[in-house]
């Protein structure tokens, strides 16, 4: 069985890498370790190298349809996965999963419809509802100092309230790490229902999740919950392959398909690139061990960060992930105020984290540190944050 080596530090200077590339003007100097946007800094398997190489040997790069072992790949790792069974014509390929919520938003909303978030939340969610011209309505997660929940009431509360027509739920959560128990999920899933409110699950993370939490695909708890639902996923975080710009979401309702499918041609956007295809589908056909090796890597990497804190700087408390490979810090016990926090980390520190308040104001106060990256990366940024914090 191959060892994957996910200590190996690989250069990514001159790639044009969005994570290395610095910006003196926005305030991001090289002398700070980058460990914010959502990309990892592993090599992606090496199936899907190979198989690219292959193809790109093939040296001829028509326009290219999706085929039959693209569907069965995508079919298979989620009956493989998830015990969950998404039939062929439930799919649709956009560009991105924010695409694909973004095109939900548009067709299944009007302008002043009401959108329903759990912030702190991925914000993109957020700009493509103010973008189109619908209002957030925030039903913000309960966090009792080691572990966030829903608060149902307020959930439902809001929903009536605000009228709210669509909910865009993260499931696992970006950044608080949670993977939503089926009670959470149905319980949410009813009230939708009872409401008449329409789901998108984005479960883009749903491959990051460690031991003893199951990932619960939204859409395969019942039927009902199928149909009043689109479900975003994509090979993009869990093979390290965002740069390839493919995600496939699934519609059960047919109508909801069509309009989303409409909305795609109006804006010609087609089917993803012949590498988008083939890594997918290799990933999905030949990655499973790369994955179950780098669940395990990352899984002890985020309890050495937060074995570091607790040891060193227990003033930065380490929300236990239950999935994704983004860390949720609590820096609101440092001796700065919350707002300055991510200035601290970036001018003191030199490290280069997503600051909590982007995700919503409950956010503040909090960082979001990429684990994505080989152990000696993580621990040479815990360690710097442990110096400048000495200082204060
Ligand atoms: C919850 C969530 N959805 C979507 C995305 C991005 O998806 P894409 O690059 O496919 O648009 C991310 C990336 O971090 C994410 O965390």
């Amino acid at each position: 069985m191959v060892q994957y080596d996910f200590d190996r530090i690989i250069d990514r200077s001159g790639t044009d890498s969005s994570k290395h590339t610095f910006d003196a003007a926005k305030g991001k100097t090289p002398d700070m370790i980058p460990l914010w946007v959502a990309d990892m800094d592993f090599k992606a398997p090496d199936e899907v190298i190979q198989r690219m190489k292959d193809r790109c040997e093939h040296g001829i790069f028509g326009y290219t349809r999706v085929g039959e072992g693209y569907i069965r790949a995508v079919q298979g790792w989620f009956e493989k996965r998830f015990d969950w069974k998404v039939p062929e014509e439930w799919m649709v390929r956009t560009p991105g999963v924010v695409y694909a919520v973004n095109a939900a938003i548009q067709v299944l909303t009007q302008e002043g419809d009401a959108v329903l978030i759990q912030s702190p939340v991925y914000h993109p969610f957020n700009n493509c509802i103010v973008a189109s011209k619908r209002r957030t309505v925030r039903n913000p997660l309960v966090y009792d100092g080691k572990r966030y929940t829903i608060d149902f009431e307020d959930f439902e509360k809001k929903i009536v309230e605000e009228k709210v027509k669509l909910f865009v739920l993260c499931s696992p959560h970006n950044p608080v790490g949670r993977v939503w128990t089926r009670e959470e999920l149905t319980r949410m899933g009813e009230i939708c229902l009872k409401h008449h409110v329409f789901v998108i699950s984005d479960e883009i993370h749903c491959d990051f999740v460690f031991s003893g939490h199951r990932h619960i695909p939204f859409a395969s708890i019942c039927e009902s919950f199928a149909r009043n639902s689109i479900t975003c996923t994509a090979p993009s975080k869990t093979f390290n392959l965002a740069g390839l710009q493919t995600s496939n979401i699934f519609i059960p309702d047919e109508t909801v398909r069509e309009q989303i499918k409409a909305c795609k041609s109006a804006q010609h956007c087609g089917e993803p690139t012949i590498f988008g295809l083939v890594a997918c589908q290799a990933a999905y056909e030949c990655g499973e061990e790369w994955l179950e090796q780098l669940l395990a890597y990352l899984e002890t990497s985020a309890e050495k960060v937060s074995a570091y804190f607790a040891q060193n700087l227990p003033q930065i408390h380490v929300v236990k992930p239950e999935g994704t490979y983004l860390l949720w810090l609590d820096c609101r016990g440092l001796p700065i105020p919350p707002e300055q926090v991510d200035a601290f980390m970036l001018e003191k520190a030199k490290v280069w984290f997503n600051d909590g308040g982007m995700f919503g104001t409950e956010g503040i106060g909090f960082e979001r540190m990429n684990m994505g990256s080989p152990w000696s990366v993580l621990e040479q940024a815990c360690a710097r944050i442990v110096d400048a914090a000495k200082k204060l």
